[in-house]
């Protein structure tokens, strides 16, 4: 394959470094756009150990029209994956979050336009948090007509999703027609990304592609940040001597994707043409329940530490939701390879060998708190 040129927003990031990785083995020239967040980062951070030294990294803001601009010149495909990532943050720095990702995100399509570039191809990073809660059944298999829980349901800790009548709803997989229901400001955000890039695309005849990716995990995940995910904050927690602590009662269910099946999938976006013009889900495909989250790294670890069931509420939190990737099979040819356990076995191999971890997601609770942002 020719060498093409491609640009990485956010490639210094968790997942942008591990497709910035896979773009510079098979011989593309790699150009990353990354602000270098403190609070992903750390404060004064520099060129991250991590990052290819192939990679040329341009050191800039989402939020500046001619720094984005200036990074797109004679390149080929982008992979616009810098956003500003805190779900409960987004809640009251509602003007940084959508300046960064939806203001963000017109800059590098104003430019688009402006160069009158004439891309192979321009891939966004959608989330499955535009979802809200994913897909339900009723028992006798009809369509709920409730899709959340209310303040009431979850004072009283009745943690299942409750139809109008009270029948109890199955959660199913969520395919990408589940109509969208984002409820925080992150995610409208990332909802706006991907109808901006693939709205613009298809009335300029830029190939773009919209993968929705589910809860990632894997080597990299900023661990200081307090939006890291929850297989990263338990195993932290494992490996300190303290018991993973679970909200609700554990079976709420997500569907937890390797950093390696994600960059698998966003390969594929960039060479399958029946992807363009698509919102693709990226799971693993299956689904795997909080609590089982915790029993797996407490075995992955050969700890008998047992998870501390708190039987709180995080607010924002959905029940249930995990990808029907029958879609990414079809117009990929995706496959994930990577199981749970391998992942796990993986990630905890990469956060052993870190310094120990500063516990960033303790003072962002009382951040939410002070804000009467909890329940
Ligand atoms: C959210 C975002 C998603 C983002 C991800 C990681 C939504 C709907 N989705 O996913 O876009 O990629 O964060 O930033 O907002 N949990 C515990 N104990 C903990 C931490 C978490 O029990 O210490 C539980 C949570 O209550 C939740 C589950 O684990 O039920 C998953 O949490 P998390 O990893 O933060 O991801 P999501 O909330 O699914």
């Amino acid at each position: 394959m020719a060498e093409r040129r491609v640009l990485v927003t956010g490639g210094a990031g968790f997942v942008g470094s591990h497709l910035v990785d896979a773009l510079v083995q098979r011989g593309d020239r790699v150009r990353v756009f990354d602000n270098l967040d403190p609070q992903v980062h750390g404060p004064g951070a520099t060129r991250p150990s991590w990052l290819s030294p192939e990679a040329e990294l341009v050191i800039g803001d989402m939020r500046d029209p001619d720094a984005v601009n200036r990074a797109l010149r004679d390149v080929q495909v982008v992979y616009h994956l810098a956003a500003a990532v805190g779900v409960g943050q987004s809640m009251y720095r509602i003007a940084e979050y959508t300046a960064t990702n939806t203001l963000g995100t017109a800059h590098l399509l104003q430019a688009l336009v402006d160069r009158e570039m004439e891309l192979d191809r321009l891939v966004v990073a959608s989330s499955m948090s535009i979802y809200g809660e994913g897909r339900y059944r009723r028992p006798d298999g009809a369509e709920p007509r409730i899709s959340q829980r209310t303040p009431e349901q979850l004072r009283a800790h009745q943690w299942e999703l409750r139809d109008a009548d009270g029948a109890i709803l199955q959660p199913a997989p969520t395919d990408e027609d589940k109509p969208l229901d984002p409820t925080s400001i992150y995610a409208l955000t990332k909802a706006d990304q991907e109808k901006m890039c693939l709205l613009v695309g298809a009335a300029y005849g830029i190939p773009t592609v919209a993968l929705r990716f589910f809860n990632i995990y894997g080597p990299r995940q900023a661990l200081s940040n307090p939006y890291t995910g929850v297989a990263a904050i338990f195993s932290s927690r494992l490996l300190n001597g303290e018991p993973p602590l679970i909200f609700e009662d554990g079976e709420q269910r997500r569907d937890f994707v390797s950093v390696h099946d994600v960059v698998q999938a966003l390969l594929l976006a960039q060479e399958s043409p029946a992807a363009v013009g698509q919102a693709i889900n990226v799971g693993s495909g299956e689904s795997v329940s909080v609590r089982q989250v915790a029993e797996t790294l407490a075995g992955v670890l050969g700890v008998e530490l047992s998870p501390e069931l708190t039987a709180r509420y995080r607010v924002g939190d959905i029940r249930n939701c995990f990808a029907d990737i029958s879609r990414a099979r079809t117009l990929l040819g995706y496959e994930p390879r990577v199981t749970f356990k391998q992942g796990l076995e993986e990630l905890v191999a990469w956060l052993a060998e870190q310094e120990r971890p500063q516990d960033g997601v303790a003072s962002h609770a009382a951040e939410l708190a002070a804000r009467g942002l909890t329940l």
